[in-house]
């Protein structure tokens, strides 16, 4: 019996997400014979049926396309604004995947994805994962699909920023993408070679930054670069922030909840113009003038690496593979060299942040990278 595969790609795009479908839908059609169905915009897609065959024609030439020749969306299937309102679709999003006869839905996503799938799962569905973000913090793999590329990107523009901060004898700051985790701002911190990388796993104190800087001027050297997570918090904003993750927890009701939830999103808005009021405190603090880059989308367009095409295409083909085996409820994830599938139960709602003792942070501080503690 023919199998019929959806597949749809949800949250933000990164590159590698069509080298994924191409991998999915080639082994799927030509080693399995099975039909694959691609859906518009993410969950979105699939509650308005929107689809599009996934035929040789289609899955040709993307391989190295950014993008999603899907299209995406931060759509959540319990949470979506229909007409104005926020509703729960799911019962919709379940009357498509058997309206069109699917066998299994295969989401590919970050970790807001894996946590939507597993809702789907919860509800009967069969459903297959596969793990990008260029936040690289699914929990679960090694790796995401998408965070090389981005890495290379992020280290690059750092490489470019520091002959003008040189020249000028400035102090620029670079914002890196990943809110929660990390992850690129370490990576491309360590790898450019950034005199300070702050990141959200670490909360860091300005006074220790800026006398890292001062050290750095009374040495000779009249420039620095500061690789900042967007996420990257001070031990102040941090304590608040525990404070209401605490207050939450023990909040009794909905009211309640939506209360302290705001006031947490006040910290969070707060963040967003952060590394301008940082750039400017550091200026004050070290009396050396300070430029920012914010390099922002610009880390997630464009052609994947070869790294991540092969990473998504592995991924992709292996998942047909898991289909042709009927194994469902689980997220195809890159461990070694090679592939193992992970129950979805198991990562869902989990965050891969940098750990404490990561050798990447240990290497840091052993090339003298001030990490703001
Ligand atoms: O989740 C990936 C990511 O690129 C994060 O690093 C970033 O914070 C976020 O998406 C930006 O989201 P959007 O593109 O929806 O503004």
């Amino acid at each position: 019996m023919t199998k019929f595969v959806g597949v749809l790609t949800s949250g933000g795009d990164n590159p590698g997400l069509n080298a994924a479908i191409r991998g999915l839908g080639k082994a799927a059609l030509g080693c399995y014979g099975m039909q694959v169905i691609g859906f518009r915009d993410g969950f979105r897609g699939l509650m308005e049926n929107r689809s599009v065959t996934l035929d040789g024609k289609m899955l040709s030439g993307i391989l190295t396309q950014g993008g999603t020749i899907l299209g995406t969306s931060r759509d959540k299937p319990h949470k979506m604004l229909v007409g104005g309102k926020e509703m729960d679709m799911t019962q919709a999003i379940v009357e498509n995947y058997h309206r069109n006869h699917l066998d299994v839905l295969v989401c590919i996503g970050g970790g807001g994805t894996q946590k939507n799938a597993y809702r789907l799962m919860q509800q009967g569905l069969n459903i297959i994962t596969l793990p990008k973000t260029i936040d690289n913090d699914v929990w679960g793999t090694d790796m995401t699909f998408g965070f090389d590329t981005a890495l290379e990107i992020a280290t690059e523009a750092i490489d470019r920023l520091h002959s003008t901060a040189q020249s000028h004898h400035r102090v620029i700051l670079v914002e890196i993408m990943g809110h929660k985790a990390g992850w690129l701002a370490l990576g491309a911190g360590l790898a450019g070679g950034a005199d300070v990388i702050l990141i959200p796993e670490i909360p860091y104190d300005i006074k220790i930054v800026a006398e890292s800087i001062r050290n750095r001027s009374r040495s000779g050297k009249s420039f620095s670069i500061i690789a900042v997570a967007e996420g990257a918090l001070s031990k102040n904003q941090k304590k608040q922030m525990d404070n209401f993750e605490e207050k939450l927890k023990s909040a009794k009701d909905k009211d309640e909840k939506k209360a302290v939830k705001k006031l947490m999103e006040e910290i969070s808005g707060m963040r967003s113009g952060q590394t301008l009021r940082l750039a400017q405190k550091l200026e004050e603090l070290t009396g050396i003038e300070s430029r920012i880059t914010i390099l922002g989308h610009l880390q997630r367009g464009g052609t994947p690496s070869s790294y991540d095409r092969i990473l998504a295409t592995k991924l992709g083909t292996v998942c047909a593979e898991y289909i042709n085996r009927g194994i469902y409820g689980v997220m195809i994830a890159s461990k070694g060299e090679g592939v193992e599938a992970v129950p979805l139960e198991e990562v869902a709602g989990k965050l891969r942040c940098v750990p404490h003792d990561h050798q990447w942070i240990l290497s840091a501080r052993w090339v003298g990278t001030c990490l703001g503690e």
